[in-house]
């Protein structure tokens, strides 16, 4: 699903996912240092611009571009799995590496939380995150995301096996941090 509106935050800003945006996504999907946090590991071009086709059709997903203020796509976030007016999965990815740890993290999650609980109005949004994601597990909890879960031994990586931290957020506690916002 598209949303056509630009959601602006203090540091970076989402638009509509785009076909013409798979190249930069290959690149950042085929880097071990990105791919070691996702559950994808490998993508060729046809194969990604299948997939954004998918996600742009699917109306219960909905896929946004990371650009930063001066228009650098640094990477792609969104809102999947969505039930309405009930529940959905975030996920993120800052595919440029020279943007990890400044903050476009905290300010595109606040963006997207506002959307889903005030544009479509859910209850709760939650996520999944390896382990040793220590740098996405610290950015979660600094937008509120409480840790509910732990599914051992279930992903897969650096030919180990590891655990998948499940975390969430609740609509009164979005409203308790965050408060209205224009
Ligand atoms: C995870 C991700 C979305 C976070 O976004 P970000 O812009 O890097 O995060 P932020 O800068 O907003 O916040 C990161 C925080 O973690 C801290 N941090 C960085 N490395 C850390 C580490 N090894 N251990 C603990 N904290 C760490 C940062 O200092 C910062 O905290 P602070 O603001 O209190 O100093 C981004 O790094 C990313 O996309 N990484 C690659 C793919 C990925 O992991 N996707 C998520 C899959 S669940």
């Amino acid at each position: 699903m598209i949303c056509q509106k630009i959601l602006k935050g203090k540091k970076a800003n989402l638009r509509p996912l785009k076909i013409s945006d798979a190249h930069r996504w290959v690149n950042w999907l085929n880097d071990r240092e990105v791919n070691q946090f996702l559950e994808i590991t490998r993508i060729d071009l046809k194969g990604e611009k299948k997939a954004i086709l998918g996600m742009l059709k699917d109306k219960n997903n909905y896929q946004f571009a990371i650009e930063t203020k001066d228009g650098i796509h640094i990477g792609g976030c969104g809102l999947k799995d969505i039930i309405r007016n009930g529940r959905c999965e975030l996920g993120i990815v800052i595919g440029d590496k020279n943007y990890w740890s400044a903050g476009y993290g905290t300010d595109v999650i606040g963006l997207l939380l506002k959307f889903g609980f005030e544009r479509l109005n859910l209850k709760r949004i939650y996520l999944r995150c390896n382990k040793y994601n220590k740098r996405g597990i610290r950015c979660y909890k600094k937008c509120g995301f409480k840790h509910e879960g732990r599914l051992r031994k279930h992903i897969y990586r650096k030919g180990k096996f590891w655990d998948e931290i499940r975390m969430s957020i609740l609509i009164n506690e979005y409203n308790k941090k965050y408060g209205k916002r224009k």
